[in-house]
């Protein structure tokens, strides 16, 4: 199947090339998705529409990354963010927040080999200490046994929040004594979880919700925000490519103005 992602990069450079009297679009907007972030909500709902109890909503949710995976591949994304547990989602009954520990845990169990072999790298964002040692466990070692592979990666936000992210590396940085005039943006990101990772060019949001909830707050400052009514477990290839073409016709400034509106680069 065509790659949606170089195809509508190359018609828009045709067009820009082609057409001087339109708008030239801006730099960035050509660019490929290269980091996507997702907020995979909708789970719950999704579940109560067919009667069952939530968790099948969760385990539903974890076939539609399953798939999206694979189709992100297909697309020459880099890298995803997907948020499948924040720091809030403590707070919910005790039931189904072990529910979604097992889950976790299993779907490591289950799909490490196959991740692997697929080339998929994988890694993790959050607060790893407050997990089981068994899960903690299991998470390091699939973090360090797809460590060195390329085809994909793929950030699993769990027990993730972007305030504990600040706090957690504003911590590090007063217990490494660095002095107020040495910090800097770029000192900050290098303290987050994502320290090396790009800032996601798009956050996703499934099921018609329109807040970040505390999700990668410091890296999508200049993110590309797509909100869809899709529920996550039915988020498929179509709902990607939808997303991404969506991406396409977004103008991508970074508080600065189009190249069209100044006439230079600068
Ligand atoms: C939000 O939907 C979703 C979550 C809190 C969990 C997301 C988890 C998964 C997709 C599966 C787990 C992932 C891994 C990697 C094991 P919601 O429950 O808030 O849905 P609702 O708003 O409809 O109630």
């Amino acid at each position: 199947m065509a790659k949606l992602q170089n195809l509508l990069s190359s018609v828009k450079r045709k067009e820009g090339v082609a057409t001087q009297s339109q708008p030239a679009i801006s730099e960035q907007s050509e660019s490929p998705v290269r980091h996507l972030a997702i907020i995979m909500d909708g789970n719950g709902r999704w579940a109560t529409q067919r009667h069952l109890p939530r968790l099948a909503g969760h385990k539903a949710g974890v076939n539609a990354l399953r798939r999206l995976v694979e189709c992100a591949a297909d697309e020459h994304i880099e890298m995803l963010s997907v948020y499948a547990f924040s720091t809030e989602n403590w707070g919910r009954p005790r039931a189904e927040v072990e529910g979604l520990m097992r889950l976790f845990w299993e779907t490591i169990r289950s799909d490490l080999e196959k991740l692997h072999r697929d080339g998929v790298r994988l890694r993790h964002l959050g607060r790893l200490y407050d997990l089981s040692p068994d899960l903690q466990k299991a998470v390091r070692d699939s973090v360090e046994l797809t460590r060195n592979n390329t085809r994909i990666g793929l950030n699993v936000c769990f027990n993730y929040g972007g305030r504990a992210e600040l706090v957690d590396a504003i911590r590090q940085i007063i217990a490494d004594g660095r002095q107020p005039d040495t910090i800097t943006e770029e000192l900050i990101s290098s303290y987050l979880y994502t320290r090396d990772l790009p800032d996601p060019d798009m956050v996703i949001r499934t099921a018609g919700e329109m807040r970040v909830s505390n999700f990668l707050l410091w890296q999508s400052a200049y993110s590309e925000y797509y909100a869809t009514p899709t529920l996550w477990p039915d988020f498929g290839r179509e709902d990607l490519l939808e997303a991404l073409e969506s991406y396409q016709q977004r103008h991508r400034r970074f508080g600065r103005l189009d190249v069209s509106s100044t006439g230079n680069q600068a």
